[in-house]
């Protein structure tokens, strides 16, 4: 099963920071996850809550305020033994992580803001010109329709918190082609990563910090999950 890396190695450096895609990197992991806002004036920033009060020290919106602004404030709060980090964009992040490693790039949108999130974030992976395969998921479907209409190839994952009755028509009828579908771990059964495997879907669920839960995760046959430890079936 492939671990990927939840918001980088987030159980060991404060999450979507540089020091824990570092530390992804040093315990070996070969897919990484992260988090996209974008910042006031439009650029893609790694974080994970919409408002930034939970992982630094700043207060309100992620979307209120410019990236010179973001990028002053301390990001490491959780792990306050650790020296002062910064909330990286997502610039930063690719320059980073080597091509050989799969990026899972979560678009956090909301429609209600009527952001372009996707445009933005491919602009910059087109910017890359690099070979990396990378993986956009979201919440937010109309969002990867917005990726999908601009771009016919990448591969696209649809993420979801409840139990769907039939997640099967349901992801048909979006038109999107997922190459995976990306469920909150509690709901994932025998029955449902079959039904997806038929339909040429990979699975991958979040979030999995312990190994027990790997393992019933590993009984579904699902292809892989997030874990906050991407060590986690190692030792
Ligand atoms: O992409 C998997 C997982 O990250 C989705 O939930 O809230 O951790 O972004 P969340
Ligand atoms: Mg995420």
């Amino acid at each position: 099963m492939l671990v990927i890396a939840h918001r980088g190695a987030s159980a060991f450096a404060p999450e979507n920071t540089i020091p824990a895609f570092k530390k992804a990197l040093e315990m070996g992991a070969s897919s990484i996850e992260l988090d996209v806002h974008l910042s006031a004036d439009g650029i893609p920033v790694v974080i994970h809550d919409f408002f930034l009060d939970k992982t630094t020290d700043g207060t309100g919106l992620v979307r209120s305020m410019n990236w010179q602004d973001l990028r002053r404030l301390d990001a490491g709060r959780s792990f306050p033994a650790l020296p002062v980090c910064r909330i990286p964009s997502l610039e930063e992040v690719l320059a980073l992580i080597p091509p050989e490693i799969t990026l899972n790039i979560e678009l956090k949108s909301i429609s209600l803001f009527r952001e372009n999130t996707a445009d933005r974030v491919l602009n910059m992976l087109e910017q890359e010109k690099s070979s990396r395969q990378v993986v956009i998921s979201s919440f937010n479907h109309r969002c990867l329709q917005e990726v999908r209409e601009r771009d016919k190839e990448i591969r696209l994952g649809i993420l979801t918190a409840s139990d769907m009755i039939n997640f099967t028509d349901y992801t048909e009828s979006t038109g999107l082609n997922p190459w995976s579908l990306h469920p909150e771990a509690s709901y994932l059964t025998k029955e449902y990563v079959d039904r997806a495997h038929q339909m040429g879907w990979k699975v991958f669920c979040w979030t999995v910090n312990t190994k027990e839960a790997a393992a019933l995760v590993g009984s579904t046959g699902a292809d892989g999950f997030f874990s906050d430890n991407p060590g986690l079936l190692d030792q």
